[in-house]
């Protein structure tokens, strides 16, 4: 692996461990916004109900603890590169008493499984963050076995995504940021369309498609809208935490008057778009 695929790894692993406790505080909220894309990643894989899954960067535990439900005589086998993270996980699958259910502290470009072992791969917004995309799909298809499917869900374009380019968009305004290199792990790394089919077809993967899915993250306040986003979204709160004070505050304001714009029936509703990848292992 390259120094600065090293790099990237290195700083992925240490800013998810910081925001974990941000994902389990708001776990809830994130398995009601998170659902329609993870079940559209498990409907495209069709599982077995004795399929051996693979969850890549699964993080607090999607799409992997859903699937095991599904896989009564099967197994799932839950890998992210963060222990912070992944011990969410684990403490939801016991707390579910999921009983097929295993994990993994792992790099998605170094799985720690043979060759063919898995029926389905399932990676639910995890790819935008890889170091190296093409390394980590090889991998997965490395370890999925011949006719085995492997379904991914990534972010959708900015312009799709208010709930993070509002947020983004303003941070950018006010601060001048430099544009990151687009190899540069972010949330909309990912989005171009047509991308991911031309990731899955390279890596080899049959009956490539990809279809766009939608909905909508809803808070009930301008405050709440802001503080999931701060302790969730490592892409957003690591870009605020590099303008200074005063800056932020500027941001939060504006973001707060434009907020209005996304307001429904008194709720704001802030649309949120993926794009679902499937392909099948030759
Ligand atoms: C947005 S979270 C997605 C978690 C979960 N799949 C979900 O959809 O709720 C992204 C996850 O990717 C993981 N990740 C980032 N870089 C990684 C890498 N190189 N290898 C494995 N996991 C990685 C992070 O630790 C984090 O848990």
């Amino acid at each position: 692996m390259a120094v600065a695929a090293d790099k990237i790894r290195d700083r992925q692993r240490i800013i998810w461990d910081q925001f974990a406790a941000g994902w389990k505080k708001w776990d809830a909220e994130l398995l009601d916004w998170h659902g329609p894309f993870g079940d559209a990643v498990i409907r495209d894989a069709r599982l077995d109900p004795d399929s051996r899954v693979l969850d890549v960067a699964a993080g607090s535990g999607e799409p992997g603890l859903s699937a095991a439900a599904l896989v009564p005589h099967g197994e799932v086998a839950l890998t992210d590169i963060s222990a912070g993270m992944l011990h969410v996980a684990e403490e939801k699958a016991a707390a579910r008493a999921l009983p097929n259910v295993s994990f993994r502290v792992c790099e998605a470009a170094e799985l720690p499984f043979e060759d063919g072992t898995f029926d389905v791969v399932l990676c639910r917004f995890g790819f935008m963050f890889f170091p190296e995309v093409r390394a980590a799909l090889r991998e997965m298809v490395r370890t999925a076995k011949p006719g085995a499917r492997i379904s991914a869900a990534v972010w959708g374009r900015a312009a799709a995504n208010p709930w993070a380019s509002l947020i983004l968009g303003t941070l950018a305004q006010h601060t001048e940021l430099p544009r990151p290199p687009a190899d540069i792990p972010g949330l909309f790394r990912c989005s171009a369309p047509g991308l991911m089919t031309r990731l899955f077809r390279d890596a080899g993967l049959l009956a490539v498609a990809e279809r766009t899915v939608s909905t909508d993250l809803v808070h009930d306040s301008p405050e709440s809208y802001w503080e999931f986003m701060t302790d969730i979204a490592t892409t957003v709160a690591t870009g605020l935490a590099q303008a200074d004070e005063e800056v932020r505050s500027l941001i939060r304001s504006d973001v707060f008057q434009m907020l209005g714009r996304y307001e429904h029936g008194g709720s704001l509703r802030l649309r949120s778009t993926a794009t679902i990848v499937t392909g099948i292992r030759a």
